[in-house]
């Protein structure tokens, strides 16, 4: 039997990513494809580094795109730049976070972890108390903690890990694209992203980048980089050395992060983030008016909302419902599975359109399960935000 033309639905995404992609991200998916050492593929990944350090905010030589999503960017960071028994502190408020700590711990690396309850923020004079107690070769974080939807202090963390010595690593993947992050200014020495959320491109690719500090560390090793597809002595020769085979890249792929990140700095980086700033106050003043409340106690991202689920609702069947809708929100993470929901305001979707037709979907399965405010008023609050 032969099988159905594939049909999959058209879902408004609203969880914490995929968000959906900017159709000119689609037609550039349709491009011819291009072998990874034609010269035309190779100019393209040049342009593609030049236009990633702009959204980076970086003059880093060392930047590229990793060829998968964005654990990727995390393990490679780790990988290269940890060796076994090197001393490493890695900050936890979250589900990602935690992560973090087990990729440092699979090196070999003496991992010690800073760790604040779910939904708050790691200091910088807890890094600090750390830091004193023993140095550490690397200090680790998530920016956008996606689990519990808290904003690290980025410039904080690495000002301090800097002060002793340390090499600052950033997990950017939900921040990139949606809110201010500043790799020089704030001394950050390796980041890393995801192509599928505020860059608005599809899952599949992560935007990375390394300070000549991080290079050096990682020419300084006493080991060889224990994965060969992670390695960035192999991988940067490849996209800035002698272009020498390493892996078959995906032109397409490559084509529709050219594509968003064209989007994103002919929007300016600036208006963007006010697009998602203004998008995330519309969306809170959706929750406010249905009397939900968000789980995070640290400060609240503009992009991902973690959402208290209230008491008597229902969350699979909730979501269930909504998907039916053909809208998409995801459940909360470890311990706050069922408890919470993860909310995302993300790329082309940071808009007065799928902000209120979430918040109005949103507003009729919660009444479909008995938790009715003043139907209508979420709409219309986040309506006002946008007025005039
Ligand atoms: C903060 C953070 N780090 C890492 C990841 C992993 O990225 P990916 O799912 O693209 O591999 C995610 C995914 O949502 C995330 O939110």
């Amino acid at each position: 039997m032969r099988l159905p033309e594939l049909n999959p639905p058209v879902r408004l995404l609203m969880g914490p990513g995929p968000s959906n992609p900017d159709p000119r991200v689609l037609r550039a998916l349709t491009s011819p494809i291009l072998g990874h050492l034609d010269p035309a593929f190779l100019a393209l990944m040049n342009e593609v580094q030049d236009d990633l350090r702009q959204v980076f905010q970086t003059k880093n030589q060392h930047t590229l795109l990793l060829s998968a999503t964005g654990t990727s960017g995390v393990e490679t960071m780790m990988v290269n730049l940890l060796e076994p028994g090197d001393e490493v502190i890695i900050c936890s408020s979250g589900f990602f976070g935690q992560r973090m700590i087990e990729q440092a711990t699979r090196t070999g690396a003496n991992v010690r972890a800073v760790e604040v309850p779910f939904g708050e923020v790691i200091t910088g004079a807890l890094v600090e108390e750390e830091l004193k107690k023993k140095p550490a070769k690397v200090v680790g974080f998530v920016h956008a903690e996606t689990s519990t939807g808290a904003l690290q202090p980025a410039a904080e963390i690495a000002a301090v890990a800097r002060q002793y010595g340390a090499l600052v690593v950033m997990d950017c993947v939900t921040s990139l694209g949606g809110l201010p992050v500043k790799i020089d200014e704030w001394g950050i020495d390796a980041a890393s992203s995801c192509s599928q959320k505020c860059l608005g491109s599809i899952p599949g690719m992560a935007p990375a980048t390394f300070s000549p500090r991080a290079i050096e560390a990682i020419k300084n090793r006493k080991s060889k980089v224990p994965s060969l597809y992670w390695d960035l002595n192999m991988l940067f020769n490849y996209w800035d050395g002698a272009r020498g085979f390493h892996h078959t890249m995906s032109s397409t792929l490559v084509y529709a992060v050219r594509e968003a990140l064209r989007i994103v700095l002919e929007e300016g980086l600036e208006a963007r983030w006010e697009r998602h700033a203004k998008a995330s106050q519309a969306f809170e003043a959706g929750l406010k008016a249905m009397e939900l409340s968000i789980f995070t106690k640290g400060p609240v991202l503009p992009v991902i909302k973690v959402v208290n689920i209230p008491e008597g609702v229902d969350d699979l069947p909730l979501r269930k419902r909504l998907l039916e809708m053909d809208v998409e929100i995801a459940g909360g993470f470890g311990p706050l599975a069922g408890k919470t929901w993860r909310i995302g305001i993300m790329g082309t979707n940071a808009t007065a359109k799928s902000v209120i037709a979430l918040l109005g979907a949103l507003e009729q399965v919660l009444a479909e399960q008995g938790y009715y405010r003043e139907r209508g008023a979420a709409v219309a609050a986040a309506a006002e935000v946008y007025k005039g």
